[in-house]
């Protein structure tokens, strides 16, 4: 396959091989010289329909280490306001010899309908509540650093399940590498698909907690929600919300995730956000290695 849609689409040996490259690059990305000429004859695009931080800026510093060469678009400044459709827009783009699209877009979907309806490599990098392989992979190899393995390992993952596509991509890339996946949340903010999913699913947090070694806290997306559904932000906190206090309540100490961006003092305090039982930035910080392993391994089986 020419593209990274999904981890649904991977297996168990993709993923190991996409952490042992990564393994590589992020040796590379400590040298002085961070960089390495692979990808001097790759084009890439950088497509951003919706707002990103980590995800955008993560992947144009990963192409840049890999030394393609690269342009980046984003919606909100393009002939998109103006009424061009997506296949228009990137089929404009490849017209100008590119070779590569990552792509974030708030339809779920809009990747896998990209990838059937134009010529290049297409990488997810987030459709609406559907996937963000890329984030669940960089989850994973930053579990695997702090605890040796994600095998057998207790993972939660905290909060709004329901709009996640970061929860659903870990779900995936968690079950494939053999660890024990639990979700918590309040029921209004689980879909009703979950039993389907193979995990645990806990309401308090408490429990949840005490049950797992690591815990992935997630945002509530806000801007995703019908208000109607939700329970007030004091409510979520309370019930919801980790705190130095209910971490030294258990009688272990886990480890704390969060994909970014933080609500502080929502789903996590800054007393926990910031101490060294969170590998938050050690997170955004593997991102980078892990998309250099992506766009490396995709764009080897680019035929010029
Ligand atoms: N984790 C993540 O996808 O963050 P951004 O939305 O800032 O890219």
């Amino acid at each position: 396959v020419n593209h990274l849609l999904g981890i649904k689409d991977l297996n168990s040996r993709d993923i190991q091989l996409i952490f042992e490259t990564a393994d590589h690059f992020k040796e590379v990305i400590n040298r002085p010289i961070k960089k390495v000429p692979s990808l001097r004859d790759i084009t890439i695009a950088n497509l951003f329909f919706e707002n990103s931080t980590r995800t955008k800026l993560s992947f144009e510093l990963a192409e840049k280490r890999l030394s393609a060469d690269v342009i980046n678009f984003s919606a909100s400044q393009s002939s998109v306001k103006k009424g061009e459709t997506l296949i228009d827009t990137v089929n404009n783009i490849l017209s100008m010899k590119v070779d590569m699209v990552v792509m974030r877009h708030p339809n779920p979907g809009a990747c896998v309908f990209l990838s059937q309806h134009v010529n290049a490599s297409i990488i997810n990098a987030g459709d609406g509540a559907h996937e963000h392989p890329t984030q669940a992979l960089l989850d994973s190899y930053s579990i695997r650093e702090r605890l040796g393995k994600v095998q057998g390992k207790n993972v939660v993952i905290v909060g709004d399940i329901l709009h996640s596509r970061v929860a659903l991509s870990n779900i995936f890339a968690l079950q494939l590498q053999g660890a024990n996946v639990m979700v918590c949340g309040p029921k209004t903010l689980l879909p009703k698909y979950i039993d389907k999913l193979g995990v645990k699913v806990e309401t308090n947090l408490k429990k949840a907690l005490e049950w797992c070694d690591v815990a992935n806290m997630l945002r509530v997306q806000n801007e995703r929600m019908d208000m109607t559904y939700f329970p007030s932000t004091r409510e979520y906190t309370q019930q919801y919300g980790v705190n130095r206090a209910l971490l030294n309540s258990l009688d272990k100490e886990i480890t704390i995730m969060h994909p970014g961006p933080i609500n502080r003092g929502v789903e996590i305090t800054s007393d926990v956000a910031d101490s060294k039982q969170a590998i938050i930035l050690e997170q955004v910080q593997n991102g980078v290695a892990i998309r250099m392993a992506v766009i490396y391994l995709l764009a080897s089986k680019i035929k010029h």
